[in-house]
């Protein structure tokens, strides 16, 4: 009973939230210090005394709510961080509830199974053969298999230990005695080198492959790396190409790359964390052509397809080099036992595993894979119109033509006023933007995102950004 009441304020200030963000009644973005936070939100009492509830309930809310960053407002442009759907953010909320640690199955049968149905169709779109229900196929190479993890990092990581694996399975036990390399753009995100210093492969060892200005692999110079690479006595753990680049949203030539790989024997794995999303689209899913000839893909469910923080999904062409790449002993989970379903468990860094299929799902199961096509695409749409409106203005430069929903510029200036005008904007409330550096040179950065942002928005933020430049 007391859960449906505060149930009821906690909706109800939500909904309130919600609706004020996407009319930009409130900031998108207000940063208060710490310490005032603290002291707003009475967290010392409230922590000592406990049974928050009826109007200090309501109060703790809205402050809290007020000191948030509106993610549904028009004039979020900053980070990937997705818009999620108010179903799927219930989501979360029977996730938190139920709390079913599904990554053995008897402890979240439902969770499971729908964590397996999400990776089954993302396999399927994808164009491999999906996870057969009967677990007793598992360790087959015929098909593939996927884990939702908390988040792309933990997503890369697993890829690129299942690719060490797969060049020498000694060395999950034995550890790494030197020599292995990872190839990747420049370009590509820090969660790589982050990964390669994990496994003991060595941040030093990520070699950058030849790109073009703007950070795309070159495909006619990779095969050079790779024999460089090898001449050297280097062992390639895989080659890693981006779909898209958290930097300038760009895609890599997947097609050409996955040949390449092949005809090299390397594990080739494409980060597609903010682009694999286009798997769902119906007018860009061209930018990810020649995806099947992947070893592994991963993608974040929680940038482009409406599902909240967070939700990551790591998938592979061939389960048999998954399978398995976590058992280890732990005599109260790895025993004989009744099995009706599907363990996560050997396939995820994580042991207590939220049921992220649920939010996931709930975010198809409120628009359907045609809704989600028209959202992804109406994003990628709207950045398009973005850049053609920045790039006939004679004060703005734009380095290159969006392909996706992330998109640079500049206004003409220099670098340290690019970031002074974002502070500026931040101080306003009124957009919200994020900044990158491209061939050394600062860049304002924009992600449309919000379901909210109309080109109108954009003409609004580049009269501010020059309004703001005379002030800075
Ligand atoms: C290309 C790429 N890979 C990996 C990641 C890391 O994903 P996460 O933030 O979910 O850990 C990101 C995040 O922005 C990304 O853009």
């Amino acid at each position: 009973m007391t859960f449906t009441i505060d149930g009821k304020q906690v909706l109800a200030a939500l909904d309130r939230y919600l609706e004020e963000s996407r009319q930009a009644k409130k900031p998108v973005i207000h940063q208060e210090t710490i310490e005032t936070i603290h002291e707003q939100l009475d967290l010392a009492a409230i922590f000592r005394e406990g049974g928050l509830a009826g109007s200090r309930l309501d109060r703790f809310l809205s402050t809290y709510l007020d000191n948030t960053t509106r993610l549904h407002h028009p004039g979020y442009l900053a980070h990937q961080v997705g818009n999620p759907h108010p179903l799927a953010a219930l989501g979360s909320l029977i996730d938190g509830v139920t709390n079913n640690a599904m990554a053995i199955y008897e402890m979240g049968p439902a969770a499971a199974a729908v964590e397996f149905f999400m990776v089954n169709q993302l396999l399927n779109r994808v164009g491999w053969p999906h996870m057969p229900v009967d677990t007793k196929q598992r360790l087959s190479f015929d098909h593939g298999a996927g884990v939702l993890t908390h988040g792309g990092s933990l997503a890369n990581m697993t890829a690129l230990m299942t690719a060490r694996n797969h060049l020498d399975p000694a060395l999950r036990e034995t550890g790494c005695a030197g020599g292995l390399a990872i190839l990747a753009p420049d370009s590509c995100h820090y969660s790589v080198s982050k990964t390669a210093g994990i496994l003991g492969i060595g941040e030093k060892n990520v070699v950058g492959l030849p790109t073009d200005r703007m950070g795309r692999i070159q495909p006619d110079q990779v095969v050079k790396s790779i024999e460089k690479a090898r001449k050297k006595g280097r062992s390639i753990v895989a080659l890693i190409a981006n779909a898209c680049a958290t930097g300038t949203g760009l895609f890599d030539p997947i097609d050409a790359i996955a040949d390449i790989c092949k005809e090299h024997s390397i594990w080739f794995h494409v980060d597609g964390a903010h682009g694999g999303s286009l798997l769902f689209s119906k007018k860009y899913r061209h930018l990810l052509a020649g995806l099947e000839k992947a070893d592994s893909l991963i993608l974040d469910a929680h940038k482009m397809l409406r599902t909240p923080t967070v939700c990551a999904a790591l998938l592979v062409k061939q389960a048999a080099f998954l399978d398995h790449a976590f058992q280890h002993d732990a005599g109260y989970l790895f025993h004989d036992k009744y099995q009706p379903g599907f363990d996560f468990i050997s396939q995820t860094v994580e042991c207590t595993k939220a049921g992220l299929g649920l939010r996931f799902f709930l975010a198809f199961a409120a628009l359907g894979e045609n809704g989600m096509a028209k959202y992804i695409d109406s994003c990628v749409d709207l950045t398009c119109s973005a850049h053609e409106y920045i790039a006939s203005q004679p004060d703005f430069e734009v380095p290159y033509a969006p392909e996706s929903n992330i998109l640079c510029f500049r206004y003409t200036n220099s670098d340290t006023n690019q970031l002074a005008i974002r502070d500026r904007l931040i101080q306003e409330k009124n957009f919200y933007l994020s900044s990158t550096s491209i061939l050394d040179r600062r860049f304002l950065r924009m992600v449309i995102i919000s379901p909210a942002t109309t080109l109108d928005d954009i003409k609004a933020l580049v009269h501010a950004i020059r309004k703001t430049a005379k002030l800075v």
